[in-house]
């Protein structure tokens, strides 16, 4: 086996070739001068398992088709399989035509990485799961970052409670809640499709003196985070903290959270952020190995 690290690995390919003690390489890549992307793998790959590691962070589709030609390459250079590791899938919001006339992002970025030859693809916390059994014909794992995320906090919060931001995330709050074994709930979010603007609907949860976790599966803006971050403290919660998978922080995002009055911000290392604690080669490493006997 050997690891291939993406422009956009962002060391969790490292670390994986670590807990896995297999080879570890990085792809060439520079930007020829009108701005177009190469890629080159300067490694034997002949009837070799190719892992390769590119997650979807800003710029998106600059590291997008870096994967692609990755891939494709690996297939060329011989690879038996490749597995195409992608910690932050990207566009992955956009898994249904919200209004008439737009595109299905998420259905062509998935189709892309199979067709460029991926046997297999591993992601971590993906907005929602059911994109990849509505696009992928391949082999594929959507790992829960949860888990990891909410045993940070353990032992670290006075009579917890867990929060999701809006009902499409009450699964993870209440995978976080059964590692914490404390009570879990949802508040209840509305984002206008046209505008972008979050609103967070004023709901009665029984947070006074408590600790509220809330957990999401990105920050983007701040937006979400912040809203409910305020609605719970006027509720009464003693401490806020947040955890979420996928730290895109966007512009001055980070900052704004920071000061929304919330104890912690917490995430993993899908993407480089300065909450980026947690990490999620562990996770992925013991995926690896269990699949790579079956693929
Ligand atoms: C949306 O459904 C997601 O789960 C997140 O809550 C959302 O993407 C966060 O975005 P923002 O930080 O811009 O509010």
């Amino acid at each position: 086996m050997i690891i291939i690290a993406g422009p956009a690995s962002n060391g969790i390919a490292f670390r994986l070739s670590k807990i896995l003690s297999a080879e570890y390489t990085r792809a060439l890549t520079r930007l020829f001068p009108d701005g177009e992307t190469y890629i080159k793998i300067e490694k034997e790959l002949k009837g070799r398992t190719v892992v390769i590691v590119q997650s979807l962070y800003p710029p998106q589709d600059r590291h997008y088709i870096q994967l692609l030609l990755m891939i494709d390459v690996a297939r060329d250079l011989g690879a038996k399989k490749v597995i195409a590791i992608v910690p932050y899938m990207a566009y992955a919001r956009q898994d249904k035509r919200f209004t008439p006339g737009e595109a299905i992002s998420i259905k062509m970025v998935l189709r892309g990485i199979e067709r460029a030859g991926a046997d297999y693809l591993i992601t971590v916390d993906i907005h929602s799961e059911k994109s990849l059994r509505e696009w992928l014909s391949i082999g594929y794992a959507n790992l829960s970052a949860i888990p990891v995320l909410a045993e940070y906090f353990r032992g670290k919060l006075e009579n917890p409670m867990v929060l999701a931001p809006d009902l499409g995330a009450l699964d993870r709050a209440k995978r976080a809640g059964e590692v914490l074994e404390c009570e879990y709930d949802f508040l209840e979010k509305f984002r206008d499709r046209v505008t972008g603007e979050v609103t967070v609907k004023p709901k009665q949860l029984d947070v006074k003196g408590r600790d509220v976790l809330i957990v999401d599966d990105i920050i983007s803006t701040g937006g979400t985070v912040v809203l409910a971050t305020r609605e719970l403290l006027r509720l009464g919660a003693r401490k806020v903290h947040v955890a979420c998978t996928h730290p895109l922080f966007v512009g001055d995002s980070y900052e704004k959270v920071l000061s929304s009055g919330v104890e912690s911000v917490i995430a993993t290392d899908t993407i480089p952020s300065p909450a980026s604690r947690v990490s999620v080669a562990p996770l992925i490493a013991e995926h690896v190995k269990a699949i790579t006997k079956r693929i």
